[in-house]
């Protein structure tokens, strides 16, 4: 029995980990592989203001096509803007980890499994933790990335957020953020929601097989429901003349 406990604690204990997203305080940006709409729009979002820099090049865009309920031809012409690119191939893009360096000091990693090594959380927090720095390079500074390389690539739509600070013994500590007026295209709930299916399209992105995995999954608990009363009754049956 102590041997069976210690395997389900070992079996267990990495999955509940995973649950967990390092470095503070995440936002939930409750994903939802289902909601094609949403995933429809973080795919166009990610194809506009992200493949400059990033890739997700375990994806193919055909399979996006397929899984998002998007005709090809729309894929090409939204989702598609590196020239010759055919949709069987991956969401790659023409930046040379060389050129990346040099412009930002580190390559702009490829987000096809980044939903699934730092949780969902970890994405739609950084997009929304952005805050004015003079002294930044790029103008920014992130609370989930401090001092980070990227540039603030959502700024046209959530506007210039500057970060809120209060003295706390004898320190400047940040406590929240605030939007300065005008200075967007889209509304506080308005970007949080663009946010929301930007996370939900790359964690779509990092386990595709993710709405037809929970979709399974019920077929099989329900099986699995049906089969025990079955087998319940079979034993009744075998045992009975045992007795
Ligand atoms: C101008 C180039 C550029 C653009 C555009 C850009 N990024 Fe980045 N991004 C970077 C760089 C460079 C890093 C590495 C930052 C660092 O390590 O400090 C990064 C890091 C990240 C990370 C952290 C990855 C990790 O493994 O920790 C996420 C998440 C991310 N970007 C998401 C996005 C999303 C979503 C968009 C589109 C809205 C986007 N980025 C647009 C350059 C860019």
């Amino acid at each position: 029995m102590k041997k069976l406990l210690l395997v389900l604690t070992l079996v267990l204990t990495p999955a509940l980990g995973w649950s967990a997203a390092p470095g503070g305080d995440m936002m939930d940006p409750n994903v939802n592989p289902h909601d094609k709409a949403s995933l429809q729009r973080g795919a166009q979002l990610f194809a506009n203001y992200c493949m400059a820099c990033h890739e997700a090049s375990m994806i193919r865009y055909n399979r996006i096509a397929q899984d998002l309920g998007i005709d090809e031809d729309l894929v090409e012409r939204y989702l598609i803007f590196k020239p010759d690119t055919l949709v069987q191939e991956t969401m790659t893009n023409a930046m040379s980890e060389e050129d990346a360096e040099r412009w930002f000091g580190v390559a702009a990693p490829d987000l096809s499994l980044t939903a699934r090594r730092h949780g969902p959380g970890y994405i739609y927090t950084f997009l929304n933790s952005f805050y004015v720095d003079e002294d930044a390079a790029t103008g920014y500074d992130n609370t989930v990335i401090s001092g980070t390389a990227m540039p603030h690539a959502l700024e046209s739509l959530q506007g210039r957020q500057q970060g809120v600070f209060e003295e706390q013994d004898g320190e400047e500590v940040l406590v929240g953020f605030e939007v300065e007026e005008g200075t967007g295209t889209m509304s506080e709930s308005e970007y949080q929601a663009a946010t929301q299916d930007l996370t939900n399209f790359l964690d779509y992105v990092a386990e595709p097989v993710k709405a037809e995995r929970q979709r399974l999954g019920v077929w099989v608990l329900l099986f699995f429901a049906v089969f025990t009363v079955l087998a319940y009754f079979l034993k009744k049956e075998y045992w009975k003349d045992v007795h």
